[in-house]
């Protein structure tokens, strides 16, 4: 892999900072780092394997002289910067939704559809945080048997919604626990909430995302669109239904999945069992807090469906890791 000239958009976002840490996990061979994020952060330096950086201002930035370009700080900043970059030069790997549903933008899950990243004209898209961990199990299920129909219920943390949601829950969840006896009882006082249309603190809100079409939400329609074009199968029948929890770090998935053919449970664990980026556990109940710092998507709870012709299972997966930085440090490394 030779040394390329590298640029992090967002680079003080709960992604962005993850970037910068699998970067220097991976001792990832760089010529240049370049951390750039919005006007209320330009000039703030951050310590780095690479060095003390100063973190720019986007809007007032050269764009020249970037060969990868990783995004991650909001959609519109991806419309308005990402094509500015590639003009420039760059490959810029996204992980807002911005490009996500270009046909001419490669949607990548890295291990899973690796191929797709050959037809790049520039900008390649790092799949939805929850629709990732779903695909390191789904994917090679597929590759096998070809799924029909898939129910998914996403079990979502709040550091999907950024720095902003981390301190939604920290905050709310302090003030609420000040009177346990309302919990319990009722009577509790709203904390006020900036993020969420409900608290999150203590609580489960089965609306992740903001309204769309037909009563569901963005977050419920990317795990549909998604999922097809990651699996090149435009006709897989996807239910969605994403809830917010109150968790940190770790996005987990419940599916129930049919396939062209009846697949037992034993068939589904000996594929999972090399599923790439993931790891099964069959004796241990995975959760979020058992994913947060691993690169890993953890697979568990695989059971026959009660027809017996699909299969139950559950992941969890840092949503900052394999669902948002990991993957895109992974496509960058596949790029070289
Ligand atoms: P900043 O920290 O300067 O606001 P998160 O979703 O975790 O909050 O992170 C969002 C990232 O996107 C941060 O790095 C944030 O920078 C960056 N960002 C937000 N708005 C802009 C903008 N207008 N221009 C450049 N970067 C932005």
């Amino acid at each position: 892999m030779t040394d390329r000239r590298l640029a992090v958009v967002g680079a003080t976002g709960a992604v962005g900072r993850t970037m910068i840490s699998i970067l220097e996990e991976r001792n990832f061979p760089l010529a240049d780092l370049r951390l750039l994020a919005s006007a209320r952060s330009a000039g703030s330096r951050v310590q780095t394997r690479w060095g003390e950086l100063e973190v720019e201002d986007l809007e007032r930035s050269d764009l020249s002289g970037t060969d990868l370009a990783l995004f991650s700080a909001g959609a519109e900043r991806s419309r308005n910067f990402g094509p500015k970059f590639v003009e420039a030069g760059a490959v810029v790997i996204d992980n807002s939704s911005a490009f996500r549903r270009q046909p001419d933008v490669p949607l990548v899950v890295a291990g899973v559809n690796d191929h797709a990243i050959a037809s790049h004209r520039g900008l390649i898209s790092n799949p939805n945080c929850t629709t990732m961990a779903l695909m390191v199990a789904a994917g090679p299920l597929h590759h096998r048997a070809k799924i029909e129909h898939l129910v998914a219920t996403s079990y979502q943390s709040v550091s999907g919604s950024g720095m902003q949601g981390i301190e939604e829950l920290s905050r709310q969840t302090r003030e609420l626990q000040s009177n346990v006896d309302a919990l319990i009882r009722g009577g509790w006082e709203d904390p006020g909430a900036e993020v969420y249309v409900r608290p999150i603190g203590f609580n489960v809100l089965p609306y992740a995302g903001t309204e769309t079409e037909n009563g569901y939400t963005d977050e419920e329609w990317k795990l549909v669109n998604e999922t097809r074009k990651i699996l090149d199968a435009p006709g897989i029948e996807v239910e969605p239904t994403c809830v917010r929890v109150p968790v940190m770090v770790g996005h987990s998935v419940a599916a129930s999945i049919h396939f062209s053919r009846p697949v037992s449970r034993e068939e589904a664990i000996e594929v999972l069992q090399t599923a790439p980026g993931g790891d099964l556990w069959l004796d241990r109940v995975p959760t979020p807090l058992d994913a947060v710092g691993r690169d890993e998507v953890l697979i568990g709870r695989v059971r026959s469906t009660m027809d017996g012709e699909g299969v139950n299972l559950w992941v969890a997966g840092d949503n900052l890791r394999k669902g948002a930085a990991l993957n895109a440090v992974q496509i960058a490394e596949l790029l070289s």
